[in-house]
């Protein structure tokens, strides 16, 4: 075991791990951030998606012992109560449908909306490309991401 302390959320964590334990294992079982998903476990399916230094990645595939100094955003810390625009349109368009990926999504969305301010539809599937949906979302996702990108530029909506 090992002890890290890790910047999560804004707020300093410390857990004591074995150097090998993914940071999805970190954030759920000894953090109790439950709001990121365990799927795959392999690297293919995106329902682990946090930030790490405002990069979508996968935290299943991050071995805690990497992380270092790099702050990690999960969905929990998205934003202070919900009101990220991708959250409040999710809502208002109800893209879940079962809900497992939909924070994975919605993490890779914010990511993609602070790259690219006003994506296309093809920036929108390329950068959503690793993030599965068995109930099949994916139109509504991309009907989301583009009204949340136009409350962000203050567009009529
Ligand atoms: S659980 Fe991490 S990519 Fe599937
Ligand atoms: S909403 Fe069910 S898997 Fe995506």
């Amino acid at each position: 075991m090992s002890r890290y302390t890790l910047t999560i959320n804004g707020q300093h964590k410390t857990v004591d791990v074995a150097p090998d334990t993914p940071l999805l294992w970190v954030l759920r079982d000894h953090l109790q951030l439950v709001g990121t998903k365990f799927g795959c476990g392999i690297g293919q399916c995106g329902v682990c998606t946090v930030h790490i230094d405002g990069l979508p990645t996968r935290a299943c595939q991050t071995p805690v012992s990497t992380l270092g100094n790099k702050p990690v955003t999960t969905i929990e810390g998205l934003s202070a109560d919900g009101t990220h625009p991708l959250q409040v349109v999710w809502q208002d368009l109800d893209v879940p449908q079962c809900g497992y990926c939909q924070a994975g999504q919605i993490m890779t969305a914010a990511a993609l909306l602070k790259k690219i301010p006003r994506p296309s539809d093809a920036d929108i599937d390329t950068a959503l490309a690793g993030n599965l949906c068995r109930c099949g979302t994916y139109l509504r996702i991309r009907a989301g991401i583009h009204r949340a990108a136009a409350i962000i530029n203050k567009e009529s909506v």
